[in-house]
């Protein structure tokens, strides 16, 4: 297939922003399953600096008072906001609540995991930069990439701000949450200029003149149920924050969650159903060469290893690793699906 240069450049770093979208996002999981949040008190640098200390000696006297103010200045302008759209009752939550502003023991390894993590972050935007600059060749002929491409710089710049104020507010769960989800937006939007500049040229990816009415009802239903299940399993994971901090022993968190967990449980296995379904009635569909049958394999591939990784999480009292598994795999999974989604269109002549 013949695309212009500058498409090709495009597409390119589109695919390239993807992979490191995926990269944050294991970075992401990495920080939270080794409790490495707090490992720099200040935000966008830190401990002020752009390469941060490798020894507690090299910080000035007093310096834990000082990114303590820093943290209840922000939080008293992100109480403002949170006043303004309405509730009152979080706003002063986080004026008032002391475990907001304690002070976390400076940790080499944890500083330097989330400053890692932080790099990464950099990295993607400048990716999401570049995209959205590139993204102007389609100006005439596909506008709605140029548009998707900007709003994401947008939406990547709200992301970081989310990010300071996760660091802020002390690793606030529901912050956490706001912040995975919308990391999800990010590389669903990103898959959809990437689909978009593709099958502006190549219409071979995409289902021709065949009614694929069912299958596509279906795959809607699963990326929905999947959405459905990504947020009660933040939820559930806001729970194993909170009994983190708790007296309660970690062979018991699963347990002392309960109905939340169940939930989780239950649905994971609707969803792992329905994609084993999906995986079928594609394969009777397309020939095994098509990428919507590669795309509906990796779907079932990834909610097999998600499941396992759910088992072990819940049967061996949430061990790190599978922490992060859970993540990144959960976030490609959702990607895989919503890629397969796009894939279900038909051809426009
Ligand atoms: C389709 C299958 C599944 C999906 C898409 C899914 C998705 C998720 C997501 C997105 C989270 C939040 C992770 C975070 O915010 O760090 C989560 C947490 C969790 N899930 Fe699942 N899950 C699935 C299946 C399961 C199963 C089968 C189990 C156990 C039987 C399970 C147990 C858990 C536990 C214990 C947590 C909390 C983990 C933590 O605190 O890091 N999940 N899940």
């Amino acid at each position: 297939m013949m695309f212009p240069a500058a498409e090709k450049r495009f597409i390119k770093t589109n695919f390239i922003t993807i992979i490191v979208l995926f990269l944050v996002v294991i970075a992401g999981g990495v920080v939270r399953s080794t409790g490495s949040g707090m490992g720099c008190p200040d935000w966008p640098k830190c401990f002020n600096r752009i390469v941060p200390p490798t020894d507690i000696s090299q910080l000035p006297q007093g310096y834990e008072q000082h990114y303590i103010e820093g943290r209840a200045k922000k939080n008293e302008r992100f109480a403002k906001i949170v006043e303004f759209f309405g509730d009152k009752e979080m706003a002063y939550k986080l004026r008032t609540d002391k475990s907001i502003l304690q002070h976390e023991e400076f940790n080499v390894a944890k500083t330097w995991t989330e400053y890692i993590n932080r790099l990464v972050g950099v990295i993607s935007g400048f990716c999401l930069l570049f995209t959205a600059i590139y993204s102007f060749t389609y100006l005439k002929s596909k506008g709605s990439i140029v548009v998707w491409s900007v709003i994401n710089l947008f939406v990547v710049v709200i992301q970081a701000w989310l990010g300071s104020i996760v660091v802020s507010t002390n690793l606030m769960p529901w912050i956490i949450t706001v912040h995975m989800l919308l990391a999800l937006v990010i590389v669903c939007i990103s898959i959809y200029t990437y689909f978009k500049a593709v099958t502006l040229r190549d219409k071979t990816v995409l289902v021709s003149n065949r009614s694929l009415g069912v299958l596509k009802v279906l795959a809607i239903v699963s990326i929905l149920l999947m959405l459905t299940q990504v947020i009660v399993g933040t939820g559930v994971r806001e729970e194993v924050d909170l009994l983190t901090d708790s007296a309660v022993a970690r062979t018991d968190f699963i347990t002392t969650i309960g109905q939340q967990f169940e939930v989780h449980r239950w649905l994971a296995y609707c969803s792992l159903i329905l994609v084993i379904v999906l995986f079928f009635l594609v394969r009777t569909s397309f020939n095994s060469g098509s990428r919507q049958f590669k795309f509906a394999l990796i779907a079932l591939i990834l909610v097999g290893i998600q499941m396992l990784s759910g088992i072990i999480l819940a049967r061996y009292a949430i061990p790190a690793f599978a922490q992060t598994t859970h993540l990144v795999i959960g976030t490609l999974l959702f990607g895989a699906q919503f890629y397969l989604l796009l894939l279900l269109n038909k051809q426009r002549h």
